[in-house]
């Protein structure tokens, strides 16, 4: 997955590029590119390793052209070096890609038995050379009507062509696209986001449609080649200019928002006069809902599987939760009575996109959660409840998971109540709870000493475990992930329960053990667990709300969290998780914000 910009205007364009490459790494940043039509040829630039160096490049060696595209990359084919770094192009035209095509190698052998010649391992530079071959006789917009009927799987487009100097195609079929408009000047890029700091005016191309793109118009044009009319979008108050502030990098920045962002959600869902929660028009009427499937990806799929006990607690609803890329492929017993829930913070995570496309086809009832509200998941759902986190800029999801938490915890209590499953009274106290809980998660963030001292101890360690019961599995689960991702450290998530069935042959002296245990009814259950992994060896952080009272000697660390209604714990004991992997990924150098090998938001398959 890839992020990608096209700019076509009466000015030189290589900066403004530059600019939108940056604000997309989240989507890819192995490699970098650009090329703008200059002096009438094209000049492409492009490096592996982040914008900065190609800006360095650019910097030696401007490029100059009022019209050009750009290209941060997340290898799919080929390892990330220069030969495989977009754009891709020949003399006649230069391509920017984001997403794959599945029938590459196929297409790829045909024109290698044609005499044509490829200079990169890439799915995407058959597109080059298809496009090549037929601008030799047609226009650009027929080249690549004809260049796309050729083409099986997914793709965002950016084309510019050396002897039309004056506009960039665009084309999109699963992957997204959006167009921004301003005076003089137009943009194709990935996302909304990359655009913000040049335009709020936004349209977004659906699937199998093209644009052209020059500086004083954009023409689109559906699957069919008939010209459409797009709708014009303002996008709400101009939140792109985000910056670390006074912290190290964004993660930990955002780790430190919680409390606030925490209170704005609670403001846009909670009428506190009524004490009641606002949730407006969802496309099934709760009492009717026969059964409730939560699906996402990441962070976002442990989110749907603390929902889970969350519902199983306030109604009597049947709860399926999915990982997104297996839900798309499996024989699912759809029914029409059935919500459908997508959670993903970007919106645009391809996985989720397509099991959202799937129960759209067939007509069921949908409903997204997400922190993008102008997303493709957005967009497409049904309902959309937005988290109201801010931009996340960390490629580990923690704001956003409280956020996804929050709304769906919310979601729960009044499809509860609605329902007649969860005592009015009870629900009343549940959401006057509620204003407690941004200042619980601040009380929590100052355990951040005590864990830098702990993830000390630990981060030379070649393995670790985290083990939870009931709603604190899912977060021992993304305990794993966030130590996983940020230190690659290997970490993995258990019921604690599981323990004896298997894993506890992995516990041998000084292996880190995180136990997640709120005095919630597995307590017992779960110190009991614990001891066993104690009299192996294992070397144990216990987190819990004791209020200081010392559960074992033979506790190598122990952690107090505060106190709170106990459905209330994924979120306080998520946030000793979340520092302890950022600190063991600081103490082992690691690059916090741009962990290897990942991506904000994974806009492939
Ligand atoms: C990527 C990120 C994860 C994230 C997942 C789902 O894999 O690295 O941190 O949880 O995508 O992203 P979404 O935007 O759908 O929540």
């Amino acid at each position: 997955m890839c992020g990608i910009i096209g700019i076509a205007s009466n000015k030189s364009v290589s900066v403004n590029i530059i600019n939108a490459l940056k604000k997309l790494e989240y989507r890819g940043y192995d490699s970098a590119g650009l090329a703008t039509i200059n002096k009438g040829r094209i000049d492409e630039k492009k490096c592996p390793g982040r914008v900065e160096k190609l800006e360095k490049i650019l910097f030696q060696n401007p490029s100059e052209g009022n019209l050009g595209i750009g290209h941060v990359r997340w290898a799919t084919h080929g390892v990330p070096n220069e030969a495989n770094a977009h754009p891709h192009s020949t003399e006649i035209v230069s391509v920017v890609h984001n997403g794959i095509i599945e029938n590459s190698s196929e297409l790829k052998k045909i024109l290698e038995k044609e005499g044509k010649t490829f200079k990169s391992q890439t799915d995407t530079e058959v597109i080059t050379v298809l496009l090549t071959e037929k601008l030799q006789n047609a226009e650009p917009l027929e080249a690549v009507f004809k260049t796309l009927g050729l083409l099986k799987g997914s793709f965002a487009l950016g084309i510019i062509f050396k002897n039309y100097k004056d506009f960039v195609i665009g084309a999109r079929r699963g992957s997204p696209l959006a167009v921004g408009y301003s005076n003089d000047e137009n943009y194709l890029g990935s996302d909304s986001y990359a655009l913000k700091s040049m335009t709020n005016k936004i349209s977004y191309l659906d699937d199998g449609d093209v644009c052209i793109l020059s500086k004083d118009e954009v023409k689109f044009y559906n699957s069919n080649k008939d010209k459409i009319n797009k709708e014009i979008f303002t996008l709400s108050e101009n939140k792109s200019e985000v910056n670390k502030g006074n912290y190290k990098n964004f993660m930990i920045k955002e780790i430190f928002e919680q409390p606030i962002t925490l209170k704005t959600c609670l403001k846009e869902y909670i009428d506190k006069i009524r004490e009641e929660i606002n949730f407006y028009n969802l496309p099934i009427e709760p009492k009717k809902i026969k059964k409730i499937v939560l699906i996402g990806c990441g962070t976002a799929y442990h989110s749907c599987l603390v929902t889970k006990y969350w519902l199983e607690e306030f109604t009597n609803l049947v709860i399926e939760t999915d990982i997104a890329s297996e839900f798309r492929y499996r024989n699912n017993r759809f029914d029409k009575n059935n919500l459908y829930i997508f959670v993903s913070q970007s919106g645009e995570t391809a996985d989720t996109f397509a099991a959202l496309d799937l129960c759209k086809k067939e007509n069921l009832k949908t409903c997204s959660v997400v922190n993008v509200v102008e997303s493709s998941i957005a967009r497409q759902s049904d309902c959309v409840l937005p988290i109201h986190a801010g931009p996340e800029i960390g490629v580990a999801s923690t704001k956003a998971f409280l956020g996804q938490m929050l709304v769906l915890y919310l979601f729960s209590l009044k499809i509860g109540e609605v329902r007649g499953d969860l005592d009015n009274k009870k629900y009343k106290k549940l959401i006057s709870n509620l204003k407690n809980l941004p200042q619980l998660i601040k009380e929590t963030l100052k355990e951040e000493q005590k864990i830098q001292f702990i993830a000390k101890d630990i981060h030379n360690s070649k393995g670790s475990m985290f083990l939870g019961r009931g709603s604190s599995y899912p977060i021992a689960m993304e305990g794993a992930l966030k130590l996983k991702e940020l230190s690659y450290l290997h970490a993995e998530g258990y019921p604690a329960g599981e323990m004896k069935h298997g894993p506890l042959a992995l516990i041998e002296d000084g292996l880190p053990v995180v136990v997640i245990a709120p005095k919630d009814k597995y307590f017992e259950k779960t110190l009991s667990n614990m001891q066993e992994v104690i009299a192996r060896g294992g070397k144990v952080l216990l987190l819990t709300n004791s209020d200081g009272k010392v559960i074992s000697e033979n506790i190598r660390f122990q952690i107090d969290l505060p106190s709170s209604d106990l459905s209330l714990t994924p979120f306080i004991f998520t946030i000793p998780l979340q520092l302890l992997s950022y600190h063991v990924a600081l103490f082992k150098k690691c690059d916090i914000d741009k962990p290897r090998n990942l991506a904000k938001s994974v806009t492939v398959e």
